[in-house]
């Protein structure tokens, strides 16, 4: 099953919250994404060395804090310290779902291995909180196999194929894993593959869409979703 936009047109998904405005992939870029009307909200995870899903883009924490090393190797205690652009903190996975309230769907994309099982039990265990509801959540992935994994545990939940290349060449796994979405990049589409990824029957969520003149063509080409940092040029 896929969400209604909130008005016409394609799926306005705010990128790492709403990163053109906020520190990617923190409450306050979550907030801010909300405060934009998106429909769905785009989010990156990794698990840490005490098992916690935490919300970052990066494998090192070096662009984006005060600090070092791999996001991997960092129990919550130490995490807990690293400051990030502008004296954030990074999320857990929990916090974000505690703040968002069900208020727009959620894009979890999985930049971690062996998480798929993690991962499952957190949103199964949202989706029955009164605030929440199973469709509002959509798993995705550059790394197939952990897609295969999360469906193994998840034989319902909702799956978005991400892919850098040529969006046909993923028709075939979108099929074997059940996927209702093949994410290209924008550049990679046209009306004609966009034509074929529906009539193989995937929904087309694209990143990462900034400038509004890409917008309008990509829109003209039938893409159902959109992910920005600016969610509001998206008009
Ligand atoms: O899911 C769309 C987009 O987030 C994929 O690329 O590198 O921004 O995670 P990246
Ligand atoms: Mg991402």
């Amino acid at each position: 099953m896929s969400c209604e936009s909130k008005s016409e047109g394609p799926l306005i998904i705010g990128h790492r919250g709403a990163m053109g405005y906020e520190t990617e992939n923190t409450l306050a870029s979550v907030e801010k994404a909300l405060s934009l009307g998106v429909d769905m909200i785009e989010i990156d995870v990794f698990q840490i060395s005490s098992g916690e899903i935490v919300v970052f883009h990066d494998e090192r924490v070096d662009r984006l804090s005060n600090s070092a090393g791999l996001i991997k190797e960092y129990n919550i205690f130490d995490l807990k310290k690293l400051i990030l652009d502008g004296g954030h903190q990074i999320p857990m996975l929990q916090d974000v779902l505690k703040l968002m309230k069900g208020r727009a769907a959620l894009n979890i994309e999985l930049k971690d291995t062996q998480i798929a099982d993690n991962i499952h039990q957190i949103v199964s265990g949202y989706s029955q909180k009164p605030e929440w509801s199973e469709e509002q959540f959509i798993v995705s992935s550059f790394d197939w196999e952990e897609l295969r994994a999360y469906r193994g545990y998840s034989p319902q939940g909702r799956i978005a194929v991400l892919t850098e290349g040529d969006p046909l060449e993923a028709i075939p796994v979108a099929k074997e894993l059940g996927a209702e979405a093949i994410n290209p990049h924008f550049t990679q589409l046209n009306a004609g593959n966009v034509a074929k990824l529906h009539e193989a029957g995937f929904k087309v969520y694209t990143w990462t869409v900034n400038d509004p003149a890409d917008y309008q063509k990509l829109k003209e080409m039938g893409v159902d979703g959109v992910f920005s940092d600016y969610p509001d040029r998206m008009k």
